[in-house]
């Protein structure tokens, strides 16, 4: 099996994440495992791994790659959403850790035909989970001209939003879009050559938001983030490496908001305490990867990484 994707910021996310090697420790977005292979390296013999994903190709690869690591780790079809749940089936209440590597992985993008990629041209899936919800062609054919607009701008602050929105609308007409390329040519040719960027293709934009909207992937991770110090022991981690604005302020906005709820000279004590855990952060501001990391794996540019610990 060749696997093409790279772990971002390993060594950092294994100095954060990992408190005790005895732990439970969660990978909430496994995808082909190289994350989960290196936490499992510091964590074993007496450690235990809990890895999900909601893309069955990615789990099914991972398993292949993780399963000489035995019962100490278990691999799971299920979204990090329902990492509560998850939990209570396999009798464990609480862990030492979790991570989420956000976004889409290289697998995805260039092997699973699922129309991730503007380069290829393959049916517009876009679902991560193909057991659930509708795909990005789906979307498209039948989304509301002001709906497409308003989801290509909130989810990717595309510029030429109204432009794409109305070419795609005129486009649906003569049939449905169905396919990436056919999509990415669109836009391609709708915005004004002049104005078309230099450095990513025309649609990256585009795609991004369909991606987006199509995996509810900001809904998730507010919901993740809400449940998360619930599924925490005291003094546990959750690291969380985002690839675009959108995600990290979420990610910002909670571990950073619970910490300093947490400490406010004027919140009063409860007795008995029955506030909900709190995050506290680990640093002030996100962790980017070194330029070295950057020059061999150009897919981490983006990546910034944000740890906070259960309070
Ligand atoms: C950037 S990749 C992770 C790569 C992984 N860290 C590795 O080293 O191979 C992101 C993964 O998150 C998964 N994913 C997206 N939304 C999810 C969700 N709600 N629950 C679980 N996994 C999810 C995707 O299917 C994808 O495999």
């Amino acid at each position: 099996m060749v696997i093409s994707h790279q772990p971002v910021m390993v060594d950092e996310v294994i100095s954060y994440l990992i408190t005790i090697p005895e732990g439970i420790y969660v990978d909430g977005t496994v995808g082909t495992g190289g994350h989960s292979l290196e936490i499992f390296k510091r964590i074993a013999p007496k450690g235990e791994l809990i890895c999900l994903d909601i893309d069955r190709s990615s789990i099914r690869l991972a398993k292949e790659r993780l399963s000489p690591f035995g019962e100490r780790v278990k691999i799971i079809k299920e979204s990090y959403v329902a990492l509560d749940k998850v939990l209570k089936r396999i009798g464990i209440d609480k862990v030492n850790g979790i991570l989420l590597d956000l976004g889409v992985s290289s697998y995805q993008l260039e092997s699973s035909g699922r129309g991730f990629s503007f380069i290829k041209d393959e049916p517009l899936d876009m679902r991560m989970d193909e057991d659930r919800g509708a795909t990005a062609t789906e979307l498209i054919n039948n989304i509301s001209i002001e709906k497409l607009q308003e989801l290509l701008w909130v989810y990717a602050q595309e510029r030429w939003a109204k432009l794409i929105a109305r070419a795609i609308v005129e486009e649906r007409r003569k049939g449905p879009i169905a396919s990436s390329r056919q999509l990415a040519i669109l836009i391609e040719t709708t915005i004004p050559a002049r104005y078309r960027p230099r450095k990513r293709h025309p649609a990256t934009k585009t795609f991004q938001a369909l991606r987006i909207a199509v995996n509810r992937e900001l809904q998730n991770i507010a919901d993740f983030l809400e449940e998360c110090p619930s599924l925490l022991v005291k003094g546990g981690r959750a690291v969380v490496i985002s690839y675009h604005s959108l995600e990290d302020r979420l990610v910002k906005q909670a571990f950073h908001q619970r910490g300093k709820d947490n400490i406010s000279p004027r919140k009063l004590p409860v007795f008995p305490d029955t506030s909900p855990p709190l995050m506290k952060a680990l640093r002030k501001k996100g962790l980017r990867p070194s330029q070295a990391e950057i020059n061999v794996n150009p897919r981490a540019r983006s990546a910034i990484m944000r740890a906070a610990e259960r309070t």
